[in-house]
């Protein structure tokens, strides 16, 4: 079912210069990506600490291209205007976070941007399937969120394979999220599992060469031909 669903590849802006962003961005349109995601952090839901919706507005002047707002936060409904305001395209909340899901849904539909929910490596896949049916992503951690450069958890592939079979069951047409020590070698396995969507942080910055990253990230992609495919 999944056979034509674009597979996009958002650079993460957390391994970028943050001396230096407007490069990163500019490089990593001219590489042909297709979104940027932005990861924001408030040192309470993850121990470390980033950027707030003013870095988001500066990016937003740099590109036309989709940000994709990681909120790993624990107040994301309380922040969904500022970060819509500022031109987030997709609101990505966790469901682990201190508002309820609902509460947060809520205040992004407020906002007319669409809206991602993210599971940590150690929550079950159910957690998201009550909401599964309001969500333009289900975005699935392949390491615990909070750095940049961290290795992929193999876990994340069975919960992709369940999320890509909730989502066709339903009709869905959310994009299926991975984010997390995303390579040249684990972007085949999670697209074979059906991501659509593909967030590369050190994968795609690191050595500077993001154009010849980004190319050989595209063609690891598509090697990953998704199971329901045959
Ligand atoms: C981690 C962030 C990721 C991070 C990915 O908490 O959510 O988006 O930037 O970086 P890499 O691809 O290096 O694991
Ligand atoms: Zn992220």
């Amino acid at each position: 079912m999944s056979e034509g669903r674009r597979r996009r590849l958002a650079p993460s802006l957390l391994s970028a210069d943050f001396a230096d962003l407007a490069s990163a961005v500019r490089a990593g349109e001219a590489a042909g990506a297709d979104a940027f995601h932005l990861d924001v952090m408030d040192g309470h839901f993850v121990p470390n600490l980033s950027f707030g919706p003013a870095l988001v507005q500066a990016v937003r002047a740099r590109t036309r291209l989709p940000l994709d707002i990681h909120l790993m936060i624990s107040h994301p409904a309380r922040y969904a205007r500022a970060f819509a305001k500022a031109g987030g395209s997709t609101l990505v909340f966790h469901l682990e976070a201190e508002d309820e899901p609902e509460e947060v849904l809520r205040a992004v539909r407020h906002e007319g941007v669409e809206v991602g929910a993210a599971l940590k490596p150690g929550t079950p896949f159910d957690r998201v399937v009550p909401h599964l049916a309001n969500l333009d992503q289900v975005l699935v951690m392949s390491v615990e969120p909070g750095f940049s450069g961290q290795t992929f958890l193999p876990a994340a592939l069975p919960k992709l394979r369940q999320a890509r079979a909730a989502l066709d069951e339903i009709g869905s047409k959310a994009d299926l999220s991975i984010d997390g020590g995303v390579t040249v070698e684990t972007a085949p396995l999670a697209a074979r599992e059906g991501a659509t969507f593909f967030v590369c942080g050190n994968s795609v910055f690191v050595g500077g060469d993001v154009a010849g990253n980004l190319a050989r990230l595209r063609a690891a992609v598509a090697e990953g031909t998704p199971r329901e495919v045959r």
